[in-house]
């Protein structure tokens, strides 16, 4: 799929473009400050209904106005769909998919699938477990509606375990709900840890590939899902051991005031050549390794729709060695790419003839050779 139209009105600092894509490669140069990241997160909108920047949506209307709207066609094996959003801070939200409104988030989620990679995708190895459990949330989300809708039920639920837990300390008076709480919460991460643990096998088979080869085969790259139940088979399996884990934990958790177990503790252990990258890789290896994680959902995205996504590379290709670099240029061009960047010499490496650049300045584009 390509997003072969993009227009946005009153989006952060621009007024009013409206620009055709190259089903290829879309490189926006820049200097600094001028909006490039503020166009790849339009594109990153549409696909998550979010931005990647910032949990208030207010935040993408442009400082003087009142709304914002993102509108993109997007080309797709069997026709295009029209996505649209308004963000209002007077009038009521909506999104529309072939100019209908719609109800649900997974009527839209899916629509426009993108792939992003931003200097933030760079810390997914080296730091703490959390952005780890948010990049299988949203590549989940993305590729299974179902998993959308299990994550925010599961952390819902476990809010409100959490909560009770807390009150527990001081009366035993709704020690009963916390059973029900408990069978909810078990239900809803057995499915989770089932997505996840089948979601990072395919991971890892592709990423190993690619870290092969952007690594000229000096790397092998290990993923491995890090959960509270140890090597299950089934949803039973899980259900079991997580059961006995909080019967066993109770007094612990009401004395702490929170869950002890559970899909909201996981994390993924990436090796190379047999040692942790987190704790022992160079930033050199951690960068690649992100590299390879993120690049990979690109193939699981393609063999769970049919459908390439969209790539989006915000200010990542500087950050990156010749041979990434050259990976990168060499086997992406089947793929829709949004890259951007603020030196010349970044455009002059790709040769792709269904190439398009744009000049961005303070909120303005002029196309380039
Ligand atoms: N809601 C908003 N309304 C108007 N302008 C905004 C809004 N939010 C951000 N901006 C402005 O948009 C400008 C461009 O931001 P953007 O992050 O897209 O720059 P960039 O070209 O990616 O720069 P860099 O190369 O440093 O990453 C910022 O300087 C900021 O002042
Ligand atoms: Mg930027």
């Amino acid at each position: 799929m390509y997003v072969k139209n993009l227009q946005v009105k009153n989006y952060r600092n621009y007024d009013n473009i409206n620009i055709n894509l190259s089903k290829s490669l879309n490189i926006f140069l820049g200097e600094n400050a001028q909006g490039k990241t503020n166009l790849a997160e339009a594109i990153y909108f549409l696909s998550s209904l979010k931005s990647h920047r910032t949990s208030k949506n207010k935040d993408i209307i442009a400082w003087n106005k009142d709304d914002t709207y993102i509108k993109a066609v997007v080309s797709r094996l069997y026709g295009e769909d029209v996505l649209e959003i308004l963000i209002s801070s007077k009038e009521k939200n909506y999104i529309k998919v072939n100019g209908v409104k719609a109800t649900k988030a997974s009527e839209v989620l899916g629509r426009l699938n993108v792939v992003m990679f931003s200097p933030e995708d760079l810390k997914l190895v080296k730091e703490g477990p959390v952005l780890r459990r948010k990049f299988l949330d949203f590549e989940l989300s993305q590729i299974r509606p179902k998993y959308h809708y299990l994550i925010n039920r599961y952390n819902k639920i476990l809010n409100q375990r959490n909560n009770l837990l807390k009150s527990l300390q001081f009366s035993r008076d709704m020690i009963s709900t916390l059973d029900v709480f408990t069978d909810q919460l078990i239900e809803a991460a057995c499915d989770i840890m089932i997505m996840r643990r089948d979601f990072l096998i395919k991971i890892s088979e592709i990423s190993k590939l690619i870290h092969n080869k952007i690594t000229s085969g000096t790397e092998e790259l290990e993923i491995e899902y890090i959960c509270d139940v140890k090597d299950f088979q089934s949803k039973e399996d899980i259900k079991t051991s997580l059961e006995k884990k909080l019967k066993d934990k109770r007094k612990s958790e009401i004395k702490k005031g929170y869950t002890l177990a559970g899909p909201h503790r996981d994390d993924i252990m990436i090796k190379i050549n047999g040692i942790d990258v987190r704790s022992f890789g160079s930033q050199g290896q951690q960068r690649s390794a992100a590299l390879s994680l993120k690049l990979s959902e690109i193939d699981i995205i393609n063999s769970i729709t049919g459908e390439y996504p969209v790539l989006i590379l915000d200010d990542v290709l500087s950050e990156l060695d010749e041979n990434r670099q050259r990976y990168l240029i060499d086997n992406l061009n089947h793929v829709q790419t949004i890259l951007t960047c603020t030196s010349g010499s970044d455009v002059d490496m790709f040769s792709s003839e269904d190439k398009n650049v744009f000049f961005v300045s303070n909120g303005n584009l002029s196309i380039g050779q």
